[in-house]
């Protein structure tokens, strides 16, 4: 698939004055995206849970210019809102992320969009979402492009889903994987034929039972802004020492795990995930510049899990993403002792006592009010 394939052939009607609204789930990644080339190629293959209770909603009305005041120059603008509020802070991804997408979406070029966005999780959470935000404004430029129309009972096309995917990636590389769900593999990689670079795809092998409904608590260690943006940390693979090897690496692991997520190995499954936790960070710790954004809770969780782990025999480990917070990634069927053990030990980590429980969820949902 090349990325010419997505400009569209002919112009499409749209319909002027029209809202649309997608929610999208954030989601987790088990095998790590860290690492990218121009533009928005990712240096290894990752894989993530997609999530369900974390999501962000967001609405796109489509305005003619001409409907604007006389001072309008007739060229694309938009207007953005988060929480009721405009939010001027977001303008710069937004603008970039607009113009990735123009040849993708050549009709947006004579509109202006009024964007709104809220979150489901709180605000100053530390929880990435730019993801979620990428994801919900792609699916509603895409539906609004009419390019893919839905059918009679509503539903996208496998197409839709796959624009929508090569668009968001163009804003986040991780909101590639928060289309859709359960689980999202995105890059190049020998071992699955479907794997892409330029979207990403659901898995598609049957996950071992011990998977579904699988749990996603986020301990909220720090909730601040993080020191060194994902962009930067990307930028810095360039020229890191030890790039080729944890690329390699990635590959390798993803190909252990998709056996385990198959199998239901939970060894092989906890071994993955939390090397890959750690090989993230110990990219940051010995990038140049190097930067560290675990803080003492994140380490002294992580100390607690094992020690549960160990004296439980449960099959509980722990992820992490560009940031202080864990997740604490568990099965269904042990929910109500592992929540004991959070409030029990974890609780007095996380900033104001804070944490959300969240589960593999199946992707974006249309919000879209039909006429
Ligand atoms: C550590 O997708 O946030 O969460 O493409 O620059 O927007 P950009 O980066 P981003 O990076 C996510 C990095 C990660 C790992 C992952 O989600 O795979």
């Amino acid at each position: 698939m090349e990325a010419v394939g997505f400009i569209p052939s002919s112009q499409h009607l749209v319909q002027t004055n029209k809202t649309v609204t997608w929610a999208s789930p954030s989601n987790i990644a088990l095998v790590k995206y860290w690492g990218k080339y121009d533009p928005q190629i990712p240096a290894n293959p990752s894989i993530s849970f997609t999530l369900n209770h974390c999501n962000t909603k967001t609405s796109v009305t489509l305005v003619d210019q001409s409907m604007l005041s006389d001072t309008s120059t007739g060229a694309f603008s938009f207007e953005f809102s988060f929480e009721g509020a405009p939010k001027p802070d977001f303008h710069p991804k937004i603008a970039s992320f607009f113009a990735r997408v123009f040849d993708y979406l050549p009709f947006l070029k004579t509109y202006h969009l009024v964007i709104n966005s809220e979150n489901t999780f709180p605000h100053s959470s530390g929880i990435a979402s730019s993801a979620s935000a990428m994801a919900a404004l792609s699916l509603c430029l895409l539906e609004l492009s009419d390019e893919f129309p839905p059918n009679d009972q509503n539903v996208f096309s496998e197409a839709f889903y796959a624009k929508a995917s090569f668009l968001a990636r163009l804003g986040s590389g991780s909101a590639a994987r928060s289309i859709s769900g359960p689980l999202m593999q995105w890059g190049k990689t020998p071992g699955f034929k479907a794997s892409q670079d330029l979207v990403a795809v659901p898995f598609n092998k049957v996950l071992a039972p011990i998977f579904k409904n699988f749990q996603d608590t986020i301990l909220l260690v720090d909730k601040g802004e993080k020191v060194v943006s994902s962009t930067v940390g990307h930028g810095l693979m360039k020229d890191h020492p030890f790039a080729k090897a944890r690329f390699q690496q990635a590959h390798d692991q993803l190909a252990l795990l998709t056996e385990a997520l198959v199998s239901g190995d939970m060894e092989t499954f906890i071994s993955v995930v939390e090397s890959e936790a750690l090989t993230l960070h110990a990219m940051m710790l010995t990038s140049s510049p190097y930067f560290i954004l675990m803080k003492p809770g994140t380490l002294s969780i992580i100390e607690k899990i094992w020690n549960f782990r160990k004296n439980t025999a449960l099959p509980v480990c722990f992820t992490l993403d560009a940031g202080a917070n864990v997740h604490l990634l568990y099965p269904e069927m042990h929910k109500v002792q592992v929540l004991q053990f959070i409030e029990n030990e974890l609780v007095a980590y996380c900033q104001n006592g804070q944490y959300i429980c969240d589960q593999v969820g199946s992707g974006s949902i249309s919000h879209t009010v039909q006429p």
